[in-house]
């Protein structure tokens, strides 16, 4: 069974599982100081998704007043379709808006099906596109929005 906890220091975080993942999840993967400088931040929300002791997946965020961003989300590919990542991304949001956050925001390479279907079936709306925004290969960012008070009312997704 899959357990979702928060990280808030380094000695508390797996940071050579969650480096395992990030290496292989993405072209241009965050460092490890990248992990320990969030973790010591105090508007920083960091998840830890474990599965028997392994890590599964991870998710960070940052939450400033009424407005945050998801800054990273990914799943041990050999755990992938099986819920972990919108699990992490629920909690996540429900995090920041715990917080405050009304406003919450992320960035998506354009080709990265898998991760737009999940954010659009959270009710995440695409708001614009930084161009070439991204390296390892050039690619833009789809920019994606979360209106917290519109899910709340009930209205489903944000625009
Ligand atoms: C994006 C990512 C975190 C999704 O994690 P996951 O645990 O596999 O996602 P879930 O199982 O919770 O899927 C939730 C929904 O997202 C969508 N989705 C997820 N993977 C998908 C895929 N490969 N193709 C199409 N839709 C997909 C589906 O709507 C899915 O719901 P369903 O399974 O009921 O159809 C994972 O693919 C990953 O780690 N990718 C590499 C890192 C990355 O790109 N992170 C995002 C950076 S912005």
């Amino acid at each position: 069974m899959t357990e979702y906890r928060p990280a808030c220091a380094e000695d508390d975080f797996p940071l050579e599982e969650v480096m395992r993942i990030e290496r292989a999840s993405f072209t241009v993967p965050w460092t490890e100081d990248d992990f320990l400088t969030l973790l010591s931040r105090d508007y920083a929300v960091t998840l830890v998704a474990s599965d028997g002791g392994t890590v599964t997946g991870y998710g960070c965020a940052v939450s400033v007043a009424d407005e945050a961003e998801i800054l990273n989300l990914a799943v041990d590919g050999e755990m992938r379709r099986r819920g972990v990542g919108r699990e992490l991304l629920g909690r996540l949001v429900r995090a920041v808006s715990d917080r405050g956050a009304r406003r919450i925001f992320l960035e998506v390479r354009r080709s990265n099906a898998a991760a737009r279907a999940l954010y659009a079936s959270f009710g995440f709306g695409e708001i614009g596109v930084r161009q070439n925004y991204y390296r390892l290969p050039v690619e833009d960012a789809i920019l994606m929005y979360y209106d917290a008070d519109a899910a709340d009312n009930g209205d489903g997704t944000s625009k």
